[in-house]
Formats: structure tokens, C-alpha cells, sequence
């Protein structure tokens, strides 16, 4: 059928959809780019975001996920004070708003209930919204005042993968564009970095065997395992959890690395796997402590660092790319470690049980 030919020689879609990584996030260049090579954005977008004295990013998941890495450019580029929010708890436990807020929708789907819940909220209260996806008729684009369409393509597996990485590359775009047109100092060109991504992921995505001898070697018979990053590494750490758990049922945290110590630690036994994240220099010391002090305790431990950090032979190392835009690399050997590891244990990778790949239901 249809579905069997777009798939290709792929075994799953999901492989295939962490393939296309590099081409989504080129393709999210050419679209937010003018012939000049400036950003190209919606102006009434960029007035929204100027006016706006907080942003709430309500979304679920992945997207969830994906909002945690967008709250840091939104605060660090655009210098705007910004909340992730849980759609489902949003619901129920509103916080108090700002007097000029602007909602962020994240949903590669648009469809999500839960979302769509808060959305009807904040509309009836008379609050602007925008919503980024990748699916632009889909309710929560229609029913949002601006739309961002997240150009990944259409994303079958159920785990969320090319829609991820361009949703943070699309709140990138949209924390930079805001801080140009606010006149802040920026001190790299976005577009370039993006580029510069686009390579490593492919380096990545290349790395298939060695993804696959590693998952065999600390997830194949494990019953848990834990991720744990300081930082934007933290953020990357709660979506590798999340991945592994969605496809191959074993039971997975993330961390923060400083969080360990409070509690955590206590369920580490001889053999637990702790894979850890190093990409920001700010964080290697401190991270490096948190492995030696679970090895300590017996754990089986995966470092993966980003160039220039490495300190270990043994370390996973990430090709080099701009400190604030390592979730979207540093994510693609935790998705290939999710895949192998749901392979090895025979689960099914696309359809995994329980799960839908959109949730119309709150
Ligand atoms: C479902 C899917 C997840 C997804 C979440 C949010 O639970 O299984 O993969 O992250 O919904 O979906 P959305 O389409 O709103 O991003």
C-alpha cells in the first residue's frame, strides 16, 4: 500500500524519520530565509512576540519537550520571560498570567485535546495565540491567530522524532527574529549554525552501528536506565527517557545531574545504566562528578560528549556545534539508542502498545 512505498527500504518509519533530520532542518533554512539571506517571518508575528511581556508555551510530549529547549532561546536571545507548560495541567491549575501574554502552541500534530482545551481558555479571555506545527489546517493552527509551520514533513511513527528538532530549530528562528527586531546584540547568525547542525546530524545519523552496538550493550536486558544532563542537556535527557521508555517499555528518567544526589541515587545497583550528556563546558566538571559518583555505586555508564569536552576514551563524541543548539544533535544518538534498544527487546518500534500518535482525547 501507499504507506509501504513511502517508506521505502526503511525497516520503520521511525528510522527513517530520524534520517531526514539533516533535510528538515535544511529545508527550515530555505523557508525562514529571504533572497538577502535575512530571516523571513511573519511580520505580525514579530509584532506579537514584541509586544508580548510573557510567553506561555503550553504543548505535550515531545512538543513538551521541545517547548523546554525553546523556553532558553526565548529567554537568553529575545530576553522575554517564558513558561513551559503541561496542556493537560494548564487546564486545571491556570497560573497567574502576565497582563500581555502570548501563548505558543507547540503540536506536530495541531490535533492534541489537550492543548486545544487551553487554547479555547486563554481565546475566551481574549489572549493572542500562536501555534507551531506541523500540520498547518490542522484545529490548533486554525483556531490560533498565528501559525508556524514546522516543515518537518509528515511524521508516521508514533515517537516523535524530525518533528522535535524542528521545533526547536523553529524556535530558534522565532527567539532570534524577535531579538533583532527588538535591536539586541547578537553574537552568531542563526542560519549558519543551523547549517552547521544540518552536518553534524548527518555525522549522526551515519553513526547507526555503533548506536546499535552501544543499545545492545547497556539497554538490550535492562530494566531501567537512566539520562542525566545539567542544563540544556537536562532537556535532552527528560526526551531520551521519554523516547526510550515509548518503544521499548523499559522504565526511564531523566535527570538533572545536581538532582541525583536528593533521592535518585538510591536506585542505582550493580550494572543500572546511566547515560550522560556533556555539551555545554559550563557543565563537564559537574556532570563528570555525577558519573564517577553513580559508577561508584555500580552503574553502567555512557558518556556523550560534544567535541572539545571529551575527557574519557570511551566517551560518545558529538560533533561540534554552537552551545545553545546542541539538543538538536545531542538528541539523535538518544533516538537511535531508544530504536536499537526497542529492536533488540523485539517491540513494535512504530506502533508501540498503548500509544497514539495523536490524542484527541483530554
Ligand atoms: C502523543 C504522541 C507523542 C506526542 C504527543 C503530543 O502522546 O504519542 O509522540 O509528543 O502526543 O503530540 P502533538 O501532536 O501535540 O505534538
Amino acid at each position: 500500500d501507499a504507506s509501504d512505498i513511502e517508506k521505502g527500504t526503511y525497516p520503520h518509519y521511525m528510522l527513517k524519520e530520524i534520517d531526514e533530520q539533516p533535510i528538515v532542518m535544511r529545508k527550515i533554512i530555505r523557508e525562514y530565509q529571504d533572497e538577502n539571506n535575512e530571516l523571513k517571518l511573519d511580520k505580525s508575528i514579530r509584532s506579537a512576540m514584541q509586544k508580548a511581556d510573557r510567553i506561555y508555551i503550553i504543548a505535550a510530549g515531545t512538543s513538551y519537550h521541545a517547548g523546554l529547549v525553546g523556553k532558553d532561546f526565548i529567554e537568553k536571545l529575545a530576553k522575554i520571560p517564558t513558561e513551559v507548560h503541561v496542556a493537560s495541567e494548564f487546564s486545571y491549575n491556570m497560573p497567574l498570567l502576565s497582563e500581555k501574554p502570548l501563548f505558543v502552541f507547540i503540536s506536530q500534530s495541531g490535533e492534541t485535546a489537550d492543548s486545544r482545551a487551553v487554547l479555547v481558555k486563554i481565546k475566551e479571555l481574549g489572549h493572542p495565540a500562536l501555534t507551531m506545527t506541523n500540520v498547518p489546517g490542522s484545529t490548533l493552527s486554525r483556531e490560533a491567530d498565528y501559525t508556524l509551520h514546522l516543515h518537518a514533513g509528515p511524521e508516521i511513527a508514533v515517537a516523535s522524532t524530525k518533528a522535535y528538532t524542528a521545533q526547536i530549530a523553529v524556535l530558534a528562528i522565532l527567539a532570534t527574529d524577535t531579538a533583532k527586531a527588538k535591536g539586541l546584540e547578537l553574537e552568531f547568525e542563526l542560519m549558519k549554525e543551523l547549517a552547521i547542525v544540518a552536518n553534524a546530524m548527518e555525522v549522526l545519523t551515519d553513526q547507526k552501528e555503533e548506536m546499535e552496538r552501544l543499545a545492545r550493550e547497556y539497554l538490550a536486558t535492562t530494566r531501567n536506565a537512566f539520562f542525566i544532563g545539567r542544563s540544556g542537556d537536562y532537556n535532552v535527557s527528560l526526551e531520551a527517557a521519554l523516547k526510550l521508555k515509548e518503544i521499548s517499555y523499559i522504565q526511564a528518567e531523566g535527570f538533572a545531574g545536581g538532582e541525583l544526589k536528593h533521592g535518585t541515587i538510591a536506585l542505582i545497583e550493580d550494572g543500572t545504566p546511566v547515560i550522560a550528556l556533556s555539551t555545554h563546558e559550563n557543565v563537564n566538571y559537574s556532570i563528570r562528578g555525577n558519573v564517577q559518583e553513580v559508577v561508584a555505586r555500580g552503574a553502567n555508564a555512557l558518556i556523550i560528549s560534544m567535541k572539545g569536552l571529551e575527557e574519557d576514551t570511551d566517551d560518545f563524541v558529538l560533533p561540534s556545534v554552537h552551545d545553545l543548539l546542541t539538543p538538536l544533535t545531542s538528541v539523535i544518538p538518544m533516538q537511535l539508542l531508544a530504536y536499537y534498544a526497542a529492536l533488540h527487546r523485539d517491540c513494535d518500534v512504530d506502533k508501540p502498545r498503548n500509544l497514539a500518535k495523536s490524542v484527541t482525547v483530554e
